[in-house]
């Protein structure tokens, strides 16, 4: 795996960007290990012995990745405290947009009144919240823009093949946000680092759907349109650019894991954090898991798992934590953050 992507640091002449305030919206219904075993040859104990997942939740058809996200944004907005005019630009990581264009962002904008902002999506797979946060770091300390509204959100319900035992047991839905912006006498974000390797695209992907293989009436029938995954594989790669991804940040703001107070992974697989947490050698309850509630939401994850650490007070002011991730593309990032 190309490890060797160069790093990206904050320049300490620019103005530093901080999250001010974070959001997270899951949809009511819930799907139980025990309600997937009537759907495919699975068990509770095979997927919480491999996965750590014990449920998921799973939105109505009525419910688009947009509504997800724009839940998210309103509690993130209460959260900091701001209005919807002060956002200058709203940034939507997803795999599953409402429609392939306009971007979801676009559909966010109006479902919350952000008249004046700019918005775009971006594609990073499981990575993206990370991808988009580190963009919107990069707009606010040019100053080009204030406040910027960064949503993580995903229905992957509807790219699952839910008679695939291989996934479907491991995925859900759900919405984070965050709205980053300067802080005085704060020094928010520390340091970041992205990396992709489109060589291993093929281990996690979806075939079918984009202009290189459109959609027929043959082809959705054998699933084209669904997500593929090499388990195994996907599992190493995992271990290895997360752990690569957290070092790197942690050296750029001349860190260790000891200086951490917590560290965020994305919430793919229990079995992975608990392998990276060996490798850094950081105790299990530093980390914060809560994939067991939420399975895996892809680009929501890490940004469901931010809030829920900012709601529950796993960080105070001035603490040092860490955001590293995982997805699709292959990517991966990591942000250091004082809180
Ligand atoms: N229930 C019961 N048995 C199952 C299930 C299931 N849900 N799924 C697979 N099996 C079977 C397999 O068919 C296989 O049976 P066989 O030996 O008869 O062929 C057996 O269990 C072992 O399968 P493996 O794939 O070897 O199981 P493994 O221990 O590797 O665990 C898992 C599978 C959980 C998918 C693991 O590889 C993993 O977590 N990989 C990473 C997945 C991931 O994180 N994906 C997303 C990351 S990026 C992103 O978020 C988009």
């Amino acid at each position: 795996m190309n490890l060797q992507a160069p790093n990206q640091l904050p320049s300490p002449n620019h103005r530093s960007a901080s999250v001010i305030g974070t959001g997270s919206y899951a949809p009511q219904r819930v799907l139980s290990n025990a309600e997937l075993e009537k759907m495919v040859e699975t068990n509770d104990e095979w997927i919480v012995s491999r996965t750590g997942i014990r449920e998921r939740r799973i939105a109505d058809a009525s419910e688009s990745t947009s509504d997800l996200a724009a839940a998210a944004a309103r509690a993130a907005m209460e959260n900091a405290g701001i209005e919807a005019a002060e956002i200058d630009l709203i940034i939507v990581a997803t795999v599953t947009p409402d429609m392939f264009f306009p971007s979801t962002a676009c559909f966010v904008q109006t479902k919350i009144g952000a008249t004046r902002a700019a918005c775009f999506d971006v594609s990073a797979a499981c990575s993206g919240f990370l991808f988009a946060m580190d963009i919107a770091r990069q707009f606010i300390a040019t100053g080009t823009h204030n406040t910027v509204l960064v949503i993580g959100a995903d229905k992957l319900s509807t790219i699952v093949d839910w008679t695939d035992r291989n996934t479907c047991v491991l995925f859900g839905d759900g919405a984070g946000a965050a709205i980053l912006r300067h802080k005085e006498g704060s020094n928010g974000i520390l340091a970041t680092h992205m990396g992709s390797d489109g060589a291993y695209a093929e281990i996690l992907y979806i075939p079918g759907g984009g202009c290189l293989n459109p959609i027929t009436a043959e082809n959705a029938a054998q699933g084209i349109n669904t997500i593929k995954m090499n388990g195994r594989e996907t599992y190493k790669q995992a271990v290895t650019s997360m752990l690569s991804a957290a070092n790197i940040a942690l050296q750029a703001a001349n860190l260790t894991s000891d200086d951490l107070a917590c560290i965020i992974p994305h919430q793919a697989n229990l079995r992975i954090i608990e392998a990276i947490a060996d490798r850094m050698k950081v105790p299990m309850d530093r980390f914060l898991v809560n994939l067991d509630r939420y399975g895996n939401t892809s680009a929501a994850a890490v940004a469901i798992a931010l809030d829920e650490a900012n709601r529950t007070g796993r960080m105070k002011s001035g603490d040092r934590i860490l955001l590293v991730v995982f997805g699709g593309g292959l990517t991966w990032a990591s942000s250091v953050i004082e809180w």
